[in-house]
């Protein structure tokens, strides 16, 4: 306590102009710190959605900005497999020694026969260099600085619009050239098919085209299975290179196969891709930044070269990845008897399209006439509403509805206690 009074040494000498004349003026050059000169950022849009939520004292307040799954009494859920798994490491005794630089070995060769089927031809003749990252963000950012790297065509990478927000200041910040091509039609508040054909076609070769592979964010907008064959000509045609985004398989249908179907269908078709998944949503394993990157590659000898190169980027980036998400995923995938429970993802999934349907019914029984269709139309966790700014403006102030300005709602924030509630909120403010 006392010396919090006293004057410091350093502030004895200045005022007895005992410093000497180069200590002042670095000082002064110095003015107050280091970081006078940092300005101030704007707060990420969704998370600022979800403060302003926490702030509004409403009891009927709803917060749909969020993507991450509640169950209908709105808490977060941790999967019965996942618990289970949990039980059984925890048994094990296990120690907590670094992960090799490319992850679990048992989670990454899990990851890529999730997403591409047990027995496929790539990973059982070795043809992947797969690596465990932090998560689907994770992923994305390894595979965006390998292909700054090595990719021998363009730098540019062509992204949907809209896309995830994320998407654009990561492959930015990778070095790689962000372009766009058409991909929602806001006057259906569907698939812009025609749109995206047109801008495909226009785009060089030998560029870089990133895809979600199911439930789009933010438009919870999916290609139709004989959309995705023509995309695979075109993008075949046209010398580009996929680089598909997987942060939910399983969650979107329920069917991990289904998910995953576009992934599959490219190999079929001959391209080679590049693949980021994450378990975020699909295990609910968020916190435990869980995810995989893989590159497919023309032969075992192609995989382990582009193996080495991807440890040698993520070796200064962190060394290694944690291990206990890792840990948890590889023992549901590789365990018959947890993996045949991995269903359960179907229970989230269902609660979704549940949701979407409730909705759509409640907006009708209060007396909308506008078409709704595309709230049940669209798949995931998300629903791109078509509501304007001043509409989600609206929603917001007079009813505590807490959404981003885009219209997008997380389907997993509403409950069958909230959704008459939001129905009537939504219709007032689209009468
Ligand atoms: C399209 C898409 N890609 C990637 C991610 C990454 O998620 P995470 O890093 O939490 O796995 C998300 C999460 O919202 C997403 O929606």
């Amino acid at each position: 306590m006392h010396s919090q009074k006293l004057p410091t040494a350093f502030t004895i000498l200045w005022k007895n102009h005992g410093v000497s004349t180069a200590a002042k003026s670095t000082a002064s050059m110095r003015a107050s710190s280091w970081w006078s000169g940092v300005e101030m950022g704007p707060p990420d849009a969704i998370l600022g959605v979800t403060e302003a939520y926490k702030r509004d004292s409403n009891t009927n307040k709803i917060n749909l900005g969020a993507g991450a799954y509640r169950d209908d009494q709105g808490k977060p859920y941790i999967l019965p497999t996942v618990k289970l798994a949990e039980e059984r490491i925890s048994k094990r005794n296990m120690d907590h020694e670094y992960a090799p630089i490319s992850g679990v070995g048992d989670f990454t060769k899990a990851s890529i026969n999730l997403a591409l089927g047990d027995n496929n031809q790539f990973s059982s003749n070795g043809l992947n260099a797969t690596v465990q990252a932090i998560s689907g963000t994770g992923s994305l950012r390894i595979g965006g600085a390998f292909l700054q790297k090595w990719f021998p065509g363009n730098k540019d990478i062509y992204l949907p619009v809209p896309t995830w927000g994320n998407h654009i200041p990561l492959f930015k910040h990778s070095g790689l050239q962000v372009k766009t091509y058409r991909y929602y039609e806001p006057k259906t508040c569907g698939f812009d098919f025609k749109g995206a054909l047109d801008d495909i076609s226009k785009i060089p070769e030998q560029s870089i085209i990133l895809l979600h592979a199911c439930a789009h964010n933010p438009t919870g907008v999916d290609p139709r299975p004989e959309q995705w064959a023509e995309l695979s000509k075109l993008i075949k045609d046209r010398k580009l290179f996929p680089f598909f985004d997987m942060a939910y398989q399983g969650f979107a249908s329920g069917d991990i196969d289904r998910d995953a179907a576009a992934v599959r269908l490219f190999l079929k078709d001959g391209h080679r891709v590049a693949l980021a998944q994450s378990y975020a949503k699909n295990m609910g394993l968020y916190g435990e930044r869980c995810g995989a990157f893989s590159l497919i590659c023309d032969s075992k000898e192609e995989a382990d070269r582009v193996m080495s190169q991807l440890k040698i980027l993520i070796r200064p980036m962190y060394s290694n990845p944690p291990i206990h998400g890792a840990r948890i995923a590889a023992e549901i995938l590789t365990d018959a008897g947890l993996r045949a429970q991995l269903t359960e993802v179907k229970g989230m999934a269902d609660r979704v399209i549940s949701m979407r349907t409730q909705l759509r019914d409640n907006l009708k029984k209060e007396g909308s006439t506008k078409d709704w269709s595309h709230i049940t139309d669209q798949i995931g966790m998300f629903c791109f509403t078509g509501m304007t700014p001043d509409q989600v403006e609206k929603l917001t102030k007079e009813h505590s509805v807490y959404l981003t300005k885009d219209g997008r709602i997380a389907i997993v924030g509403i409950t069958s206690k909230n959704v008459g509630y939001l129905a009537h909120a939504m219709h007032q403010v689209t009468k």
